[in-house]
């Protein structure tokens, strides 16, 4: 599902002319990684780049990709090399947040890949792991309306000048509740709540969080996830922010600046373009 979706974005077949054009707009420049990668001997690159890389017993890259594979989702080759480096950020502050009080939240889940690969992340340290304490949020309608912080440029249809559009429009990426209830069989005590950001947020228990990840995309669910959480956050509690470096979703970066400029949070920048806050004590 989510792969048709970059199919369609990043796949269509282009006048050779427009090659041509000097690649400055985000779609052009994924477009090309994708087909770059697409043609690229994938599976040899990932095992001299992963092949050592590990959570408990477990290889990342595979790792990953059976989470991908065990919730029904798909890895795309534009995606192939930042998601077992991702996976490996993600599982490494999960793993972190054990040793931590407090309950831990995923906003934005899609068919539940994450979820289950910081559930099984933490399975390798806790046997009985059963997801406890985890909750998972997300609408399972796709994500909410695009705001203006979330438009890129892209070519105008005459292939000159610059249109402002959303990189996905609102309902794309919807995944059905059932689908993750299924991926998630394995760990009985996640809880998940159906509903729109911030309005579900009024379904969480009130308490102290020790870890949250945010993947929504967009500005407006990524600042209500921000202003609902980080006041909440225990002392050396984690954020981490999937979409800080993302091209196609400019929005969710300017949530996260905008909130740690206004509350001088001191945050880093992965090279994957994941963002990360510890809440230092105050
Ligand atoms: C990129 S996907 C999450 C991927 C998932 N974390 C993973 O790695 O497998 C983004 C998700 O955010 C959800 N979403 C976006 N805006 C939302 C909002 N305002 N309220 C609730 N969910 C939203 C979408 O439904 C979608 O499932």
């Amino acid at each position: 599902m989510l792969f048709n979706l970059f199919k369609s974005m990043f796949g269509a077949t282009r006048d050779p002319a427009a090659d041509r054009v000097e690649h400055e707009f985000p779609v052009e420049r994924l477009r090309t990684v994708l087909k770059a990668h697409a043609k690229a001997p994938r599976a040899q690159h990932l095992d001299i780049l992963f092949s050592e890389m590990r959570i408990g017993p477990h290889a990342i890259a595979e790792f990953a990709e059976q989470c991908v594979r065990d919730s029904s989702a798909q890895t795309p080759p534009l995606k192939a090399f930042h998601r077992p480096l991702a996976s490996y950020f993600l599982a490494r502050y999960y793993l972190y947040s054990l040793a931590l009080d407090g309950a831990r939240a995923e906003c934005g889940v899609f068919a539940g890949t994450s979820a289950l690969l910081m559930c099984r992340a933490a399975a390798t340290r806790l046997p009985q792991y059963d997801g406890s304490g985890l909750h998972l949020i997300d609408s399972f309608a796709g994500i909410s309306a695009p705001q203006d912080e979330d438009l890129i440029a892209v070519r105008g249809n005459d292939g000159q000048g610059v249109v402002m559009k959303p990189g996905f429009e609102g309902g794309a990426l919807a995944s059905p509740l059932e689908l993750v209830k299924r991926t998630m069989r394995e760990y009985a005590g996640v809880a998940i709540h159906a509903g729109w950001i911030p309005a579900v947020f009024a379904d969480l228990p009130e308490t102290r969080w020790c870890f949250v990840h945010l993947d929504v995309d967009l500005f407006e669910p990524t600042l209500a996830s921000l202003e609902y959480f980080y006041p909440r956050l225990v002392p050396g509690g984690v954020m981490i922010c999937d979409d800080y470096g993302a091209p196609m979703f400019p929005g969710a970066h300017r949530a996260w600046n905008q909130f740690c400029a206004q509350h001088e949070v001191p945050f880093i920048v992965l090279d994957t373009g994941q963002s990360v806050i510890l809440k230092v004590p105050a």
